[in-house]
């Protein structure tokens, strides 16, 4: 057993540690300085064959780390869709670790069951989800897209006559997959993950912002009447565009009254975009979902709950449980029986207790307190995409219509513009006022920039504009000279 008064001391400088740490967000160079390459370099060493107290061991790991870390979770970190770090779900997320609970078995760990079960309630009623709907934490949206589509594989299937958990896919009927042009790249994953690669999965043209087009899909379905998935999103990646899901929800449904209920099946990827539900002001912006099948999100991007924290939600959950079931004598926790295992709808056996966590951000914030950060991100994507604007040679590519900003940019004469793209978004990393990474918008190389975390504010979104300001010209005159 640790020493506990060594155990005091160990967690104290802990929080030193970490407070020393989140006091310098606001300023540290936003990039790592040290490459990947460079810590590995300095790091390397033989496997140790003695041991080494722990306070010595947490002195090591600080200052070795400290080089490599980027400040993510800083107020002006804008890559990919990376969430900030709530003060009460950074709390929570330590004493998880303290509590250590495998959150399977409601009966074995009642707490992590009891918290997830209503944490994800409110989340429902948030989202403005069927209040039937059920679900689990994983470890991101795209765990979450791969335990929502196991379920619909399962039940669409089974509609068709087909037992997939017991008779796997090999000669099961044709089963479609219909996915927008723009969906995220995680969706293609899940599906390949469960035996539906490339060829069974069909792609919707989608317009010029990336939202699926009702009239394809309409045009997909037609003639078709055996098992089929419609993926749709709230939230691209790159534009943050809403497909619109009454429309796409409509198709679907004309398509089961002529066919079968039971044989089609509606998946959101709402990742992060299923939040501006949560805004008053933004919640118009995305109608529809309540009549999915299934959603994926996060809490480790809008909620700024900090990593990971994934979110599954089904209204069929009992399919959902027959995708994942599993079986063994040793699994049973006695007797008692009680609330279900939400871990019982995801792939996993044994489970970080995320629920503490996700739990503390709702009630920190309260729906008040998710309504004015949903909303006052989407209005620093605003304000940052007027400021970009206004940079001679950069033009705003999306319409920013929730917390992103695609950015083109002019390359100087004769430069290859990926290349060069990529370049550029390197300096202003290495610049380190701000992070944005770099994309390709419907074949022009861009840069990203997305809003996500609670810290950033106004000036933080008028520094990001300056520097990019700063970057650009110093590149485009350098590359003249
Ligand atoms: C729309 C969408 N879906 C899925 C994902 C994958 O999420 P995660 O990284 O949490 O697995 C993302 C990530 O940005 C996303 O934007």
């Amino acid at each position: 057993m640790t020493d506990p008064d060594a155990l005091e001391a160990l967690l104290t400088r802990t929080v030193q540690h970490a407070l020393a740490y989140r006091r310098s967000l606001a300023e540290r160079p936003v990039a790592a300085s040290a490459s990947a390459e460079a810590m590995l370099e300095g790091l390397a060493a033989p496997l140790p064959e003695l041991g080494t107290p722990a306070q010595q061991v947490l002195e090591q790991l600080v200052q070795s780390a400290g080089p490599g870390l980027t400040a993510m979770s800083g107020p002006r970190f804008f890559g990919w869709v990376t969430g900030g770090t709530l003060p009460s779900a950074l709390a929570a997320d330590w004493l998880t670790s303290v509590w250590d609970q495998n959150a399977g078995p409601a009966s074995g760990a009642p707490a992590a069951a009891a918290f997830e079960l209503l944490a994800l309630r409110w989340v429902v009623e948030l989202l403005g989800l069927p209040p039937e709907a059920r679900g689990a934490l994983v470890t991101g949206a795209t765990m979450a897209n791969l335990a929502a589509l196991a379920g619909a594989r399962s039940q669409v299937l089974a509609a068709a006559g087909w037992d997939v958990e017991r008779d796997g896919l090999f000669e099961a009927p044709p089963l479609r997959v219909l996915v927008g042009r723009e969906r995220h790249a995680s969706i293609d994953k899940a599906l390949r993950l469960l035996g539906l690669g490339k060829r069974s999965i069909e792609v919707v043209e989608a317009d010029a912002q990336g939202r699926l087009r009702p009239a394809a899909l309409r045009a997909a379905l037609a003639g078709w009447a055996g098992p089929v998935i419609v993926c749709a999103q709230l939230g691209n990646v790159d534009s943050g565009a809403f497909d619109p899901l009454p429309e796409i929800a409509l198709e679907l449904e004309e398509w089961r009254r002529a066919h079968s209920r039971e044989l089609g099946w509606l998946h959101v990827d709402g990742a992060f975009g299923l939040w501006a539900r949560a805004s008053r002001t933004l919640a118009v912006r995305a109608p529809g979902a309540e009549a999915a099948d299934s959603w994926a999100t996060d809490a480790h991007k809008t909620l700024n709950v900090p990593y990971d924290s994934g979110i599954v939600l089904t209204r069929h959950p009992d399919a959902q449980r027959r995708a994942h079931a599993i079986q063994a004598a040793y699994l049973s926790s006695g007797a008692r029986a009680g609330l279900p295992n939400p871990g019982a709808l995801t792939p996993e056996l044994s489970r970080r207790a995320r629920s503490f966590a996700l739990w503390a951000a709702l009630r920190e914030l309260g729906r008040e307190g998710v309504d004015q950060l949903v909303t006052r991100c989407a209005a620093h994507a605003r304000l940052l995409a007027s400021l970009l604007q206004a940079v001679p040679g950069a033009r705003v590519l999306n319409e920013v219509v929730f917390n992103q900003v695609v950015l083109g940019l002019e390359p100087p004469a004769g430069s290859e513009p990926r290349a060069w793209l990529s370049e550029l978004c390197t300096a202003l990393q290495e610049e380190g006022t701000c992070y944005a990474t770099p994309s390709l918008w419907r074949g022009v190389p861009a840069l990203r920039f997305s809003i996500v975390n609670a810290s950033t504010s106004e000036p933080d979104v008028r520094r990001t504009a300056q520097a990019l300001q700063r970057v650009y010209a110093a590149r485009s005159l350098g590359a003249r000279a």
